[in-house]
C-alpha cells in the first residue's frame, strides 16, 4: 500500500513531545515487525483515504522515516464502526489499564532500553530526597514538639548549650539565611557617628536572623495551643514559620515582595500566610478581635535600612517619623488582637547622632500603652558576643558600653486575672530553673 494513501487523523486528540517522538521513530525502525502485530486502526473519509482512530503517531513517524509504501497489514480498517465507537476507541486505545511494577521492571529490563523505548522511568533517586526531607521534618518535628521549657526568668541566655543545640534544629528546617536581604541592606558603618552619617551594604555574615528558639519560647509562654498569630513588620521567615510549624496560624504583613516571595515558598504547606503591604494597613488585611498572639520584630528604626521604599519604617530621615508609623501600625495591630491576649515585641535601643540612647523601647512601651496594652514583662536576651568583641575597645575609648542583648516587652490586654485561667499550666523542674 502506498504511504500516500493514509493521511494524519484530522481531530486527533493526542499530541507527541519531540523527544518521544524521535523514540518512536527509533523503535518503529529497529522492530518494523512489530507493525504487523499490532496494525493502525483506521477508517477511510470521503476521498477515499485512510486515517488512524489508534496509531496516528506511528503514521507520523512512517512519514518521518521516509516509507513510500507499506504492507498492507500494517493498516486494519474499521469502517463498520459508527461515529461513537470510533471515538470511544481513539480514546480507549490510548488509555493504559494497569501500572508497571517497577520492581520487577528495574530487575529484569535494562532501564536504559524500558527509556529508548519510551517508557516514563520515575526518577527514584528524587522521590528518595524527597523521602531524605520527609524524615528529616519528622526528626525535627519530634525534636520540636516535645515539652521544651528553659527558665522563665526575665534574662533568656541564648549562649546556652541548650539554646544553641536546638537553634541548630531548627534552622536545619527553616534555612533561611538571611541570603534574600544579604548584599541588598544597609547597616551604619563601624565607624558611624553624628558627623558621618555611614552605612554599609549588608553580608551575609552581618544579615540580622531571628532567633527560632525565641519565636518558640514566646510561643509557648505567651501563646497557646491552635492559635492566631500575626506580625505587622513580617522581615524574614522565622517566627512565621515556627507559629505554623507549631501548629497556629500566622499571617505576616511585610513591605518588600522579594522577601515575601522567599517567605510564602519557605513556608509551603504550613499554616502560614505573607502578605505584601504597609504595617498601617494591618485592619485591610486581619479583622478586629480575631487574633491570639501578636508577635514583631520591627526595624531599630535606621540601625538596618531594609529598602529605599517611602514608608519603610527603616527609610525614615527622622527619629519621630519613624515612631509614628510604628504608632499607626501598632495601634491597628493591637485592634486585631483579641481581649485577654498577649504582644511580644522584640526591640533594641538605638543611639541619636551625639551618641545618647533615643529610648526606642520606652517609645514602644508609650505606644502600646496608649492602646490600652500595659507592659507585662520586660525580658533581656543576651546575645552570643561574638564579634562584638572586636569592636569593644573602640567604642569604649567613648564609654560606650557594647550592646550584647535586646529587649522583648510583653504587653497584655486584658483583664490580668483571666490569665490562668486562659493560658495552659507549664510544668517547670527545679533544676533546670537553677541553670541561668
Ligand atoms: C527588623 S525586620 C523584621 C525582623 C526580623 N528579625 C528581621 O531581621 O528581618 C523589619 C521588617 O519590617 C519591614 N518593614 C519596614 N517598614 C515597613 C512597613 N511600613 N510595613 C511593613 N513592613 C515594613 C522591613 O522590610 C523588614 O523586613
Amino acid at each position: 500500500m502506498k504511504l500516500s494513501k493514509l493521511k494524519l487523523n484530522p481531530s486527533n486528540p493526542r499530541i507527541i513531545k519531540d523527544d518521544k517522538f524521535k523514540k518512536l521513530v527509533k523503535s518503529i525502525k529497529d522492530f518494523p515487525e512489530m507493525m504487523e502485530k499490532r496494525p493502525m486502526v483506521c477508517v477511510t473519509d470521503a476521498d477515499g483515504k485512510f486515517y488512524p482512530l489508534g496509531g496516528n503517531m506511528r503514521l507520523k513517524a512512517l512519514i518521518e522515516l521516509k516509507y513510500k509504501e507499506i504492507p498492507d497489514n500494517w493498516v486494519m480498517l474499521a469502517d463498520e464502526w459508527t461515529e461513537e465507537k470510533r471515538q470511544e476507541f481513539t480514546i480507549k486505545d490510548n488509555v493504559s489499564f494497569g501500572e508497571f511494577d517497577w520492581d520487577t521492571l528495574a530487575n529484569e529490563w535494562n532501564v536504559e532500553e524500558l527509556s529508548d523505548w519510551g517508557l516514563d522511568i520515575p526518577n527514584f533517586e528524587i522521590d528518595e530526597e524527597t523521602e531524605q526531607e520527609e524524615d528529616k521534618i519528622a526528626e525535627a518535628h519530634t525534636k520540636l514538639t516535645d515539652k521544651f521549657i528553659v527558665p522563665p526568668f526575665s534574662i533568656l541566655d541564648t549562649k546556652q548549650g541548650y539554646w544553641q543545640e536546638r537553634k541548630k534544629v531548627w534552622k536545619n528546617l527553616i534555612l533561611d539565611d538571611g541570603s534574600k536581604r544579604a548584599g541588598k541592606l544597609a547597616k551604619r558603618t563601624e565607624n558611624w557617628n553624628e558627623e558621618s552619617d555611614t552605612y554599609e551594604i549588608m553580608s551575609l555574615f552581618d544579615v540580622s536572623i531571628l532567633d527560632p528558639v525565641l519565636s518558640e519560647v514566646l510561643l509557648k509562654w505567651f501563646a497557646f495551643e491552635n492559635c492566631k498569630t500575626f506580625d505587622p513588620f513580617a522581615g524574614d521567615t522565622v517566627f512565621g514559620y515556627v507559629s505554623s510549624f507549631l501548629g497556629n496560624e500566622f499571617t505576616g504583613i511585610e513591605l518588600r515582595q522579594e522577601q515575601v516571595d522567599f517567605n510564602a515558598e519557605k513556608t509551603k504547606g504550613l499554616n502560614a500566610k505573607y502578605i505584601c503591604d504597609d504595617a498601617l494597613n494591618v485592619l485591610n488585611h486581619i479583622s478586629e478581635n480575631s487574633q491570639d498572639f501578636l508577635f514583631s520584630c520591627p526595624p531599630y528604626f535606621d540601625l538596618e535600612k531594609y529598602s529605599q521604599l517611602p514608608n519603610d519604617a527603616s527609610n525614615q530621615k527622622e527619629y519621630k517619623d519613624f515612631l509614628q508609623i510604628l504608632n499607626v501600625a501598632f495601634s491597628n495591630a493591637i485592634k486585631c488582637l483579641k481581649e485577654n491576649r498577649f504582644a511580644c515585641i522584640v526591640i533594641g535601643d538605638v543611639r541619636d547622632k551625639k551618641g545618647y540612647y533615643r529610648r526606642l523601647p520606652h517609645h514602644i512601651c508609650d505606644i502600646f500603652e496608649a492602646n490600652g496594652m500595659k507592659l507585662y514583662n520586660e525580658i533581656i536576651m543576651l546575645e552570643m558576643i561574638g564579634r562584638k568583641a572586636l569592636t569593644a575597645n573602640r567604642n569604649f575609648i567613648t564609654r560606650k558600653n557594647p550592646k550584647v542583648h535586646q529587649n522583648v516587652l510583653v504587653f497584655y490586654k486584658g483583664d490580668p486575672k483571666q490569665i490562668k485561667t486562659i493560658y495552659p499550666k507549664i510544668e517547670i523542674q527545679e533544676d533546670e530553673s537553677t541553670d541561668v
